[in-house]
């Protein structure tokens, strides 16, 4: 993608490149500070961020609390490599909140290794190597779970990753989300399916509406003895404080948790039943390998713990209205003037896509938003001179750092801008 962002560009000189799908030094500003819902930028620019750090800044940036906590305990040690107080403090905690079957913890430093931990435990646990996992969804950077088969989906377009022997996905299945062929091929390896892996909502096609089809993913696994794990790295903590497991009323084998839990430090957290502890760990005959140099650190304990005690004291009917209120401003526009956008989601999770038309999935998504590329780009470059920047990854979440007059205000700038980017047609 070419952003060749017109204003609001930090000139900085450098011998180096990052590559990050994340960073774009060249043409991004250049953030030095954040709080509450905006990153300023080394030229004093003030951004507004509807991404909240990929969702991870539910309480928004920089909470005094957070850093307070995290300062008092960085004079005492931010890494001890043996077990702490604070690990087992925030293990605790996470018990008094959690489906109450999840008693054993996996502590890991990102999500993409939260997600290949639960991988590895499911075949450990069931002696079995395939895993499958949905079109349209995010596991992170593990390599078992990138949507590198192109095949399956023939004229649709899925992005290959170079870097990734085809050989390491020999034992990965692909399956097409909200879909019901989905159970044929499923049945088809039901006995050499490790586990089967889903976000209950997906980041790239949110949405409420697909809790029968995860009900159904849930029932499948139970009769192939496959086990069934479900991604609440973002969900989790977000679309209440128990996640979608407890909301949705999911029982699943395995839940991997990152994002809002580490209090704005690196983490991801596998969390397993006794059952299927015992079948991985318990099992003397097997050695199912875990933890590494900052696994279960006293300092992402202490922000973790400090997050979940100030998420307990919040209502989440605020951020779900938000979000509401987000989509219901922006769609209503978007009809009244004839835009061909919409804004999809559920609870404080959003996202604006490409097309009008009604969609069950990310491949259906892809196809109607086919030829829109150019309007993406301009509607993202256009809203970053309105001083909001835009997520990369395209998610809008709403926070407890919010207020009512910024999600009105974000709303009107996305109606202006997408008026500006489609005005030939209105
Ligand atoms: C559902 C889901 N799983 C896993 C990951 C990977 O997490 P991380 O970026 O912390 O590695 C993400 C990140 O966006 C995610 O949304």
């Amino acid at each position: 993608m070419n952003f060749n962002f017109s204003k609001k560009i930090d000139k900085i000189k450098t011998n180096y490149i990052i590559h990050n799908n994340g960073y774009d030094i060249i043409n991004k500003p250049v953030i030095v500070s954040s709080k509450g819902s905006f990153l300023k930028s080394i030229s004093g620019e003030k951004y507004f961020d509807p991404g909240l750090g990929a969702g991870s800044q539910i309480l928004g940036y920089s909470n005094k609390k957070i850093t307070d906590a995290i300062k008092n305990q960085i004079e005492k040690g931010s890494i001890y490599l043996h077990n702490n107080l604070n690990i087992q403090s925030f293990t605790e905690k996470l018990t008094e909140i959690l489906p109450s079957q999840f008693t054993n913890f996996v502590y890991c430093n990102s999500g993409s290794e939260a997600t290949q931990r639960a991988l590895r435990i499911a075949r450990a646990a069931t002696g079995r190597k395939k895993i499958a996992y949905f079109h349209g969804g995010w596991h992170g950077m593990n390599e078992w779970t990138m949507n590198n088969d192109g095949e399956r989906f023939g004229k649709f377009f899925i992005p290959r990753e170079d870097g990734i022997p085809k050989i390491l996905k020999k034992h990965s299945i692909l399956l097409p989300y909200n879909d019901d062929k989905a159970f044929d091929i499923i049945q088809a390896y039901s006995n050499e399916l490790a586990c089967i892996i889903v976000e209950p909502v997906q980041g790239s096609n949110p949405r409420n509406d697909t809790t029968d089809f995860l009900d159904k993913i849930q029932q499948i696994c139970k009769r192939f003895d496959i086990l069934f794990i479900l991604d609440e790295i973002i969900t989790g903590f977000r679309l209440g404080i128990g996640g979608a497991s407890k909301l949705w009323n999911l029982y699943p084998d395995i839940i991997t948790y990152g994002k809002i839990i580490g209090g704005g430090l690196p983490i991801g957290l596998v969390s397993l039943t006794n059952e299927i502890a015992d079948r991985s760990f318990g099992d003397k005959s097997k050695f199912v390998p875990t933890g590494g140099t900052f696994s279960a650190n006293p300092l992402v304990a202490t922000a973790g713990l400090s997050v979940l005690n100030i998420l307990g004291t919040k209502d989440y009917n605020y951020i779900n209205q938000l979000g509401e209120l987000l989509r219901s401003l922006v769609n209503s526009y978007y009809k009244k003037h004839g835009i061909p956008l919409s804004v999809i989601g559920t609870n404080s999770i959003s996202r604006i896509v490409f097309t009008n038309q009604k969609f069950k999935n990310r491949m259906e998504r892809d196809y109607l938003e086919q030829g829109t590329q150019n309007k993406q780009i301009e509607f993202r470059k256009k809203m970053l001179d309105k001083n909001i920047l835009w997520p990369n990854n395209g998610i809008l979440f709403t926070g407890f750092c919010n207020t009512k007059n910024q999600i009105e205000k974000l709303a009107t700038k996305i109606n202006e801008t997408s008026h500006e980017v489609f005005n030939e047609l209105i």
